[in-house]
């Protein structure tokens, strides 16, 4: 078998400098940014010297493809997700920890790869870029890239704002640890997952008739967040800056999130422990690092096309795999958001007129599917809800919606999205409406919805069943 080609680079300070370098410029930039805008108004934290990268990834990661067998005991304390990871672990969910890289004999190396790739296609918060430099045999990235309103301009001004409005909860790489998340439940979100829960995007496939590997947001749905905030949790709405930044905002969230998936989908499988690599390590453990970059590889060549011939990708790969795999990966990522965006959830056209109150009986239908798809999540129309384990390890209560408050928009439309798509992060499945008339079904359910925090608008059959003799 031929060696692995190392990539060439240029000299790079070790894993412990490169961190020291960060901590000490972000030290400096931090006070600057306490001290200077005292001095000088107008000037403020958002200046983030070129020295300054995004932080490694450094805490657990978790990928909950199934649910795990018991519900979590209570939310964690505010700022502390490592306390949910741990029940997680205690079920022998597989929390894979970036730190335990560094002791495998490759592990260095392969973390040097990913951030040399990650450097190269995504910059530094000062310089921030998707896929600009070009990447061999992938001439869509750049294009892509551009498609999606990721360019260094629009980035740059992107990442000001975004350090000067949201570092404090989401943290310089999206990483949902900023200074005020220990304050926070729910946590702000980590990005770097590539998960979105408030989404208006059909289910569909990509060109290639394969499926996305998550349900991505459209742009529309970030901007809709960021206008709007999201209702009952901290995440403010910045419904008063200029457009030119709400939308710089967006992309930045964007690159935030998609360089935090490739990152995170280059250590999953340095680290995962599935059978199939330990039986390849198993047979050559001098060569894990080769075959565990070959079983990226080809989890991105298969996620594509599952006939892949990986074995001929690889003999005649040129560089070394692991950054090939990345670029797989991104440029698979950057067509799933594109695809997103052309792929709206048109609503069925609502029968009933706007004007006058729903019927009692579209109440009554409402109330006979909630009670068939959902009380088994939403207890007690909610009031009663057993806490989840979310995809970030995380947990989450299934809303009370007796009260009028909803996180993705109160809006008609906002709550058909929720229930014709489900919040997938959250595993809260989409509502089946197929039988008989779809269009009929969905609203009976979004009005029995609407309808449910105010008993005055309920039949009394139905208000008595949901709150007792209470009228308001
Ligand atoms: C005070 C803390 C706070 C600030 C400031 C903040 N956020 Fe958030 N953000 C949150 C929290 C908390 C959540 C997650 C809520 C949840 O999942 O229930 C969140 C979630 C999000 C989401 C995910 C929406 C989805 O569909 O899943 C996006 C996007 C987002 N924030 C972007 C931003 C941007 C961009 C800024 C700055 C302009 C910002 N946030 C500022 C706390 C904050
Ligand atoms: C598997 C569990 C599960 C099932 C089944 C489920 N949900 Fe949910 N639902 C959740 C969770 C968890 C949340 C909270 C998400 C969050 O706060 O981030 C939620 C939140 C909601 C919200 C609030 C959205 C918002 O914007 O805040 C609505 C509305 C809702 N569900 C409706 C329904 C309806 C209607 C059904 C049945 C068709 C249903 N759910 C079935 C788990 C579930």
């Amino acid at each position: 078998m031929q060696q692995i080609p190392t990539q060439p680079s240029t000299p790079r300070p070790s894993p412990i400098g490169r961190w020291l370098s960060v901590l000490v410029a972000l030290t400096l930039w931090t006070t600057a940014g306490l001290v200077i805008p005292l001095a000088l108004p107008g000037c403020g934290v958002t200046e983030i010297p070129d020295s300054v990268f995004y932080p490694l990834r450094s805490n657990p990661l978790v990928n909950l493809d199934k649910a795990p067998a018991s519900a979590p005991p209570a939310f964690p304390p505010p700022g502390k997700p490592e306390v949910s990871l741990k029940w997680l672990e205690d079920q022998g969910v597989p929390i894979l920890n970036p730190d335990s890289l560094e002791k495998a004999p490759w592990g260095t190396e392969w973390r040097e790869e990913v951030n040399t790739f990650l450097l190269s296609q995504f910059g530094t918060p000062a310089k921030p870029r998707v896929g600009t430099e070009g990447v061999d045999g992938f001439a869509t990235i750049a294009k892509l890239s551009e498609t999606l309103q990721l360019t260094p301009a629009v980035l740059e001004r992107g990442s000001k704002q975004y350090r000067r409005l949201c570092l404090h909860c989401h943290g310089l790489g999206g990483e949902g640890a900023g200074a005020t998340s220990g304050w926070l439940n729910p946590l702000p979100r980590d990005f770097r997952q590539g998960e979105f829960k408030f989404i208006s995007t059909a289910e569909h496939k990509l060109e290639s008739g394969f499926q996305p590997l998550k349900a991505r947001p459209r742009r529309e749905d970030i901007l809709r967040t960021l206008h709007l905030g999201l209702e009952g949790t901290s995440m403010p709405s910045f419904g008063l800056l200029a457009r030119e930044d709400v939308e710089a905002l967006a992309s930045y969230t964007l690159h935030l999130s998609i360089r935090g998936e490739v990152e995170y989908w280059a250590l999953f499988y340095a680290l995962r422990q599935d059978p199939e690599t330990l039986k390849a390590v198993e047979k050559d453990p001098a060569k894990e690092s080769r075959n565990r970059a070959i079983r990226f590889l080809s989890g991105a060549l298969e996620w594509e096309d599952p006939e892949a011939d990986v074995e001929d990708f690889v003999s005649k790969a040129k560089g070394s795999l692991l950054p090939a795999g990345m670029a797989k990966l991104l440029d698979r990522i950057l067509r799933e958001y594109a695809a997103a965006d052309k792929n709206p959830i048109l609503p069925m056209v609502d029968p009933y007129p706007s004007d006058q109150p729903t019927p009692a009986q579209s109440l009554a239908n409402g109330l006979k599917i909630f009670q068939a798809q959902c009380v088994n999540c939403h207890a007690g129309y909610g009031r009663q809800s057993a806490l989840r384990f979310d995809n970030w390890g995380g947990v989450v209560r299934p809303a009370n919606l007796t009260v009028p408050v909803y996180k993705g928009g109160r809006r008609p439309v906002d709550l058909y999205y929720r229930i014709i798509r489900g919040i997938p992060p959250c595993g809260m499945p989409k509502a089946n409406v197929q039988e008989g008339d779809p269009a009929r079904q969905a609203w009976d359910l979004v009005r029995f919805l609407m309808a449910l925090p105010y008993p005055d608008s309920l039949p009394s059959d139905i208000r008595q069943q949901i709150h007792g003799g209470a009228k308001q």
